[in-house]
């Protein structure tokens, strides 16, 4: 048997094994391809031979053969092992646990890093590190006014996490702001906003930003702000598609029909952009981190599929997101009781999701309909 094609387990039995050990060990082995998956078992140990499996398929073969052999102990024990096994590839169905890096291994992986160096646009920064407190009348409100002006009455360091989506020029009908400036306008203001929100934002706290670029108008807004974002010196953690399965255009503007000339291009999802102001990593107590397991595996691969807003016009707001984009963002990025802004908040979709998984929020809009929705909305959340 050549194991070294195999990552093994050792497992201690203590005495769990049963008088029939070896039988119950035949029976779990027939339901897998030796290749694969195999245990073998001696006086009071055993060893799993691992490759590559299915973990429905072993949770199953482990109950039929826990209930016909009434071994269960040292079952669950194999189970157990395996899913806490935590370095794997996904094959299909199948979890792969030897060999799935083979082919991008990288020879001196660690000593190349250090002489590429990381992050290097954002290393040369003067952020300070302690953080300032939010004065009381800032804390879970909505506050109606241009956020540029409301931001600067806010001390240093003093908000966690900034989630949001910027008017994005496209000419919508906001209730009181013009949503079709020249580009170079509205670049200006947008930049003076986030400028005071990177200000704000505490060491070690996140800018997350959800853009839709103007594909008609060949303006990369996603690019542009995340650059702006790097002259600022924060480090760019990652972007995440939310993928809205809905067409950004009619489905026939195809540009040049059947020709080169000039296709146009069509998506059917928006980006988040993540940025970390001084440190990748956020200071918390564990305690307050509150993502389970399985959202955590989902939400880190960074494509995430969420139905657009369904009830704009209940809220008579154009342009919002769903809740569900903002909770996502929130509990794998931010601890529960952390103050969370949104400068165009609209009509308080951030502030409802915080709310509702506890954490402390600021939203400020300009426009004084959407901010009395707002509240309205969060009236009916406890939190
Ligand atoms: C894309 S919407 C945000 C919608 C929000 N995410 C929601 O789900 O309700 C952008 C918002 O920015 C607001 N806005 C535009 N200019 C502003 C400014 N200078 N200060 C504060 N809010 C502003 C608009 O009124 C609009 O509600």
């Amino acid at each position: 048997m050549a194991t070294s094609k195999y990552k093994h387990i050792k497992l201690n039995a203590n005495g769990s094994l049963g008088a029939n050990a070896s039988e119950a060990v035949s029976a779990l082995n027939s339901h897998f391809n030796p290749d694969d998956f195999f245990v073998t078992n001696s006086e009071d140990e055993m060893d799993v031979w691992l490759r590559q499996v299915n973990l429905n398929d072993l949770s199953e073969a482990v109950g039929r053969v826990s209930q016909e052999y009434g071994n269960e102990a040292a079952m669950s024990e194999i189970l157990r092992a395996v899913e806490s096994v935590k370095s794997y590839g996904i094959n299909g169905s199948k979890r792969l646990y030897v060999g799935y890096n083979s082919e991008r291994k990288v020879v001196d992986r660690k000593l190349k890093e250090q002489r590429r160096g990381k992050h290097y646009y954002a290393n040369d920064h003067d952020f300070a590190k302690p953080s300032g407190a939010l004065p009381p009348e800032f804390a879970d409100r909505i506050v109606c006014g241009d956020s540029e002006t409301v931001l600067k009455r806010l001390p240093d360091n003093c908000i966690d996490l900034v989630f949001t989506s910027p008017p994005y020029n496209f000419g919508l009908g906001y209730q009181e702001s013009d949503d079709a400036h020249d580009w170079e306008a509205y670049f200006s203001k947008l930049f003076s906003v986030f400028d005071e929100c990177i200000r704000v934002l505490k060491y070690g706290g996140r800018i997350i930003v959800n853009v839709q670029p103007l594909f008609s108008d060949y303006i990369p807004s996603h690019h542009i702000i995340s650059n702006y974002f790097m002259k600022k010196r924060l480090i760019w953690k990652g972007e995440i598609l939310w993928e809205k399965n809905n067409y950004n255009c009619k489905y026939t503007a195809w540009g040049s029909w059947k020709s080169p000339s000039s296709p146009y291009l069509k998506y059917t999802w928006e980006f988040v952009e993540v940025f970390c102001k001084g440190n990748l990593k956020k200071q918390g107590k564990s305690a307050d981190a509150d993502i389970d397991a399985d959202s955590f595996k989902n939400w880190v691969t960074a494509k995430w599929s969420i139905a657009p807003e369904r009830r704009m016009r209940e809220f008579d707001h154009p342009a919002m997101f769903p809740e569900e984009l903002a909770r996502r963002v929130m509990l794998l990025f931010s601890f529960r009781n952390d103050i969370i802004l949104d400068p165009f908040a609209g009509v308080g979709t951030t502030c409802v999701a915080a709310r509702r998984n506890n954490r402390r929020y600021l939203g400020i809009d300009i426009a004084p309909e959407y901010c009395a929705t707002a509240e309205r909305r969060l009236d009916g959340v406890s939190g």
